[in-house]
């Protein structure tokens, strides 16, 4: 059985991983509704990867028969000033949940409960990815703000979708 502590601790997670999909979709709304699909698109599949990170951990409770409660979430920001608002509060929430992920591992090493510790391995790996990924878009849409056609070039070549599972991901639950 995993830690109580770590255990009460993921359960919070799922929340703020939903609370991220939430989020990236109310992004991904606000660019669609300014017809900008690149980056709409981008965000609709970000939303789908924090969803699916909120059931991988599901599914790690579930098989270490710990409990599940599906936390509710506060509502996303919808409304944005400019191109770049979205993107700066995106990386704000990468940062964010590097800590909470971070922090989650911390808790599992000091109560002694390193199969929970390594579980975290892989978001830790992941968190530093998608820091990186948001920190290059927002170097990108501050730059050529004042064109957006040149971000929505940017998005198509830099990120076409599609780019393959990891096969080292945690399974989601129900997937
Ligand atoms: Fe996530
Ligand atoms: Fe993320």
């Amino acid at each position: 059985m995993p830690a109580d502590t770590f255990v009460t601790r993921l359960n919070e997670q799922i929340g703020n991983e939903f609370s991220a999909h939430q989020q990236y979709v109310a992004i991904a709304v606000h660019y669609d509704a300014e017809t900008l699909p690149q980056l709409a698109r981008f965000f609709y599949r970000q939303a789908l990867e924090e969803r699916d990170h909120a059931m991988m951990m599901v599914q790690y409770l579930i098989d270490a028969d710990a409990e599940v409660a599906i936390p509710g979430v506060a509502a996303p920001q919808g409304a944005f000033g400019d191109i770049v608002a979205p993107v700066t509060l995106a990386l704000e929430q990468e940062k964010r949940v590097t800590a909470q992920i971070n922090g989650l591992a911390a808790l599992a090493r000091e109560a002694g409960d390193y199969t929970s510790e390594q579980f975290m391995q892989w978001f830790i790996k992941e968190q530093v990815e998608e820091v990186a990924t948001m920190s290059d878009l927002l170097r990108v849409v501050e730059r050529s703000k004042d064109d957006p056609m040149e971000i929505e070039n940017f998005m198509a070549r830099e990120h076409p979708g599609g780019e393959g599972e990891d096969p080292t991901a945690p399974h989601p639950a129900g997937a």
